[in-house]
């Protein structure tokens, strides 16, 4: 499996598809919000099946000159823990070191501490509840 960076519409809207059934749907949230709008200034990397079906993204965006903010993990339902978050990771944090970022930092939910950690990311601190029900954590990784 290879994770690949989205350069047409039509990947970025499966992108959004997945994103809106793992990260929007359980909580009631609309389609909209399964994006802020910043695909176009972002590098969104995915993997798909034989189908062409994406089964798992991640987005980077830079925030400063040295720091890069990884969104929107996702892994299909019935394919986590197979290692293909793993590979949309390190597959941004290359492009981050290519873009001559320095750091990565993320909003971490709660569920997903243990596989950012994994990942030699740091727990700094707990922050935002999203949806009135998700903790989230903020970590960081120097890369
Ligand atoms: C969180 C998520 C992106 C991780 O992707 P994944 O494909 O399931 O995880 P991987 O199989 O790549 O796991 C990679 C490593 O993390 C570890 N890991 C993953 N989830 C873990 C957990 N819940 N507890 C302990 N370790 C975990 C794995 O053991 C593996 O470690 P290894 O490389 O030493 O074997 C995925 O499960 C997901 O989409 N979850 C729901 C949505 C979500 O919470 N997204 C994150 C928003 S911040």
């Amino acid at each position: 499996m290879k994770a690949i960076f989205a350069h047409t519409p039509e990947e970025i809207e499966k992108i959004l598809e997945l994103r809106f059934k793992i990260l929007r749907e359980p909580w009631g949230q609309s389609k909209e919000s399964s994006s802020d709008g910043h695909e176009d200034t972002s590098q969104n990397a995915f993997v798909e099946d034989d189908k062409g079906n994406v089964i798992a993204c991640g987005r980077l965006q830079t925030n400063d000159a040295n720091t890069g903010q990884v969104r929107y993990m996702a892994v299909a339902n019935g394919m986590q823990g197979k290692g293909l978050g793993k590979l949309v990771l390190k597959t941004l944090e290359e492009k981050a070191k290519e873009l001559g970022l320095k750091k990565i930092e993320l909003q971490a939910r709660e569920n997903a501490l243990e596989f950012y950690k994994a990942n030699n990311y740091l727990l700094k601190e707990k922050t935002h509840l999203l949806f009135g029900v998700v903790q989230h954590y903020l970590m960081e990784k120097e890369l």
